[in-house]
């Protein structure tokens, strides 16, 4: 029986979703699979089990959304507290909106960097689509066809991984140079919890503190106040019942009517999407390809 290990960071709940499938996929295909997700609350609970950085897997599978064409903090600080090893098997699953298009090419650059510097073997890449939780909306139709493409994807994922297939991408040189640029998010991601505010209609109730997976809001008599750890997940802003939490500057980069990928997973089931042709109609074509053929 294989050991695999899934270790996730999610804002809005797109690459939880995947870790799930994969999960579901893993202990069909007979592993014995382990998740942790790194939000703080959970990393000091597997810390105090000893779970943290244990690396006795066969495989480590890590999953990230992209942020500025690189990969959250939280999954480097994880792979900076791990031991330094002899080949242990890595797969990084990205999870972006614009696909493997090149400005995401090189997402998975710094990671691949930082784990072979400790001696891991990362063999796998790959790209899974979700809607775009930031600037603007992904079609609703569209959107849900991607949720639906999550457990053949996971399912073929977990087939590669387990075959030990060497699936690897050699990003452009353009890549590499606006993934570097784009460091300095790593930056405006703590300024970005500075300028949150609070809106009259805030209810007080407290969700946004517990649901911030960096821990990074406290309640100061009712009031939400944020620190300096966010890493502009936008999970609170989304999470908000009565929408009450918004940039003060950078309201552009605020999904108009949400992000809720519960609603769209329930209204799967009522709606008859369209073709897939018609769904992809105007698109580029790497969307296409994603949406048509279950290997990519
Ligand atoms: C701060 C931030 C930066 C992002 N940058 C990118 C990006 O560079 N490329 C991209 O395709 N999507 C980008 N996105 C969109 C997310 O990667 C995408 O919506 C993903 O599905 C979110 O996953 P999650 O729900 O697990 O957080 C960004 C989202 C945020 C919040």
């Amino acid at each position: 029986m294989k050991k695999v290990k899934l270790v996730c960071f999610s804002g809005t709940g797109g690459t939880k979703r995947f870790t799930s499938s994969l999960e579901t996929s893993l202990i069909k295909c007979g592993c014995d699979v382990k998740v942790l997700y790194l939000e703080t609350k959970l990393i000091e609970i597997a810390k105090r089990e000893g779970t943290f950085n244990d690396i006795s897997y066969d495989f480590i599978i890590i999953l990230f959304p992209v942020h500025a064409f690189d990969a959250p903090e939280p999954v480097y600080k994880w792979i900076k507290a791990l031991p330094k090893c002899q080949m242990v098997s890595v797969a990084l699953i990205s999870v972006s909106a614009a696909g493997e298009y090149w400005i995401n090419q090189a997402c998975r650059i710094g990671l691949i960097r930082a784990l072979s510097k400790k001696g891991y073997n990362v063999f796998y890449e790959r790209m899974i689509i979700m809607p775009f939780n930031i600037l603007f909306a992904t079609k609703e139709s569209f959107s849900m066809r991607l949720l639906q493409l999550l457990p053949i994807k996971a399912e073929n994922t977990a087939k590669e991984i387990l075959e030990l297939k060497r699936r690897r991408i050699e990003p452009k040189l353009k890549s590499r140079v606006i993934t570097r640029l784009a460091k300095v998010e790593k930056v405006t991601s703590k300024l970005f919890g500075k300028e949150l505010r609070i809106k009259k209609t805030c209810t007080q109730c407290g969700l946004c503190a517990n649901s911030c997976p960096m821990e990074n809001i406290k309640m100061n008599y009712g009031t939400p106040h944020f620190g300096w750890r966010c890493v502009e997940c936008l999970r609170c802003i989304y999470i908000c019942h009565t929408h009450s939490i918004y940039p003060f500057v950078s309201r552009f980069m605020v999904v108009k009517g949400g992000y809720d990928l519960d609603r769209l997973e329930k209204q799967i089931e009522n709606t008859i999407l369209e073709s897939d042709e018609e769904l992809t109609a105007g698109v580029y074509s790497f969307f296409r390809e994603y949406i048509e053929n279950e290997w990519i």
